[in-house]
């Protein structure tokens, strides 16, 4: 039997951070074994905000570098751009045409990204659900490992592929059984990590987008800055650290943190740290971030030396990338009743 396939990415817009690593990227190593993995980097989704052309080719690279630094194995999975396949950019527009305005309109990252940009608000901006959601049925997912921030995006592209496309254009079989022209897929989203909070604030999630640096940490920060960062990081004037009380959300998730980089869990992590004052648990938690770090970094380091086995891995992975997705194009084409080329 075929194993369910896995598809999932990450923007290209500066470096990685430990929110897409825990929240993401963790997952999809270890889904790789059981699961028929496409790992991509969503350069085109980078573009929606105002970008830097001079960097965009060389975050797009040190992404996918990050991938493989972080477990991604290319002999297990598919590792591409998003850009080099064509496909992508062809299905969103098709399901441009068939997804009602007011269903973007309501989607809360755009209307939290929109209020910073004003009237420079771009389409593409108001487009990224629909992108994805054809990054995604492109490749027929079952499962979509993501963070908790992405599960409106993935209800979207579960009701696009319901129903917009399958109930409309679907074709029945000779017992009346619909016969889905898309496969819909199903959000993946782990119970630890998927919601990494700011070091410089608890109540809002770590993002690249913060223009305060103190309030992430990198996948590639080195191990002083990392130290500095969660020296800085905000505290609250109760000794000791605990999970789950809304009045201490930096406890919840510095300890949340160092559960998930020292590997010892939560249930460890709380009879370790659960008396400490602020003061002895940061210098654990910074040990705990570099040590979990150092091997990510050593890889990434092997890998940028090497820029030809990277450019062969994203071919390798183009190839089999658009194989894939232009067979679900062209059921899509079909469904929707284009005339074939000659
Ligand atoms: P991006 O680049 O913003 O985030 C990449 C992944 O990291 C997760 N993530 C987090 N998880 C936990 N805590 C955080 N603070 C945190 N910040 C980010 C995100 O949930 C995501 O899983 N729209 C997607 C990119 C995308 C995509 C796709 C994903 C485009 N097409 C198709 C899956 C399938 C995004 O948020 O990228």
């Amino acid at each position: 039997m075929a194993r369910p396939r896995v598809l999932s990415g990450v923007q290209p817009t500066g470096c990685l951070h430990l929110g897409n690593w825990l929240g993401a990227i963790r997952n999809w190593v270890d889904l790789q074994a059981s699961h028929d993995t496409f790992f991509c980097v969503v350069d085109l989704h980078a573009i929606t905000v105002p970008h830097n052309p001079e960097q965009l080719a060389e975050d797009t690279l040190s992404t996918a570098a990050l991938y493989l630094a972080c477990g991604i194995d290319p002999n297990q999975s598919t590792v591409f751009v998003q850009s080099h396949v064509a496909a992508h950019s062809e299905l969103c527009w098709l399901l441009n045409c068939v997804t009602p305005l007011n269903w973007l309109e309501r989607m809360i990252q755009f209307k939290e990204k929109a209020v910073k940009q004003g009237d420079q608000v771009s389409v593409g901006l108001l487009d990224y659900p629909v992108l994805m959601a054809a990054d995604i049925l492109l490749y027929g997912a079952d499962l979509v490992p993501v963070g908790e921030d992405q599960k409106q995006h993935l209800e979207l592209a579960r009701d696009i592929a319901q129903q917009r496309i399958n109930s409309r254009f679907g074709s029945k079989d000779a017992a009346g059984e619909e016969i889905p022209v898309l496969k819909v897929p199903q959000p993946m989203i782990l119970k630890e990590g998927a919601r990494v909070m700011s070091l410089t604030d608890g109540a809002n999630k770590m993002s690249k987008s913060d223009p305060n640096e103190g309030s992430r940490i990198t996948l590639l920060d080195p191990p002083e800055l990392i130290t500095k960062k969660i020296k800085r990081a905000k505290t609250d004037p109760t000794m000791g650290l605990e999970f789950g009380n809304p009045e201490r959300p930096e406890a919840d998730n510095l300890l949340g943190l160092y559960a998930l980089l020292s590997g010892k869990g939560r249930q460890s992590a709380l009879a370790e740290c659960g008396a400490m004052g602020w003061g002895t648990f940061k210098p654990l938690l910074a040990e705990a971030a570099v040590e979990a770090l150092r091997p990510v970094q050593e890889r990434y380091r092997d890998l940028r030396s090497d820029p030809g086995h990277l450019q062969a891995v994203l071919k390798d992975g183009q190839i089999k990338a658009t194989e894939a997705a232009n067979a679900t194009l062209s059921a899509v084409r079909q469904a929707l009743g284009f005339l074939p080329a000659a």
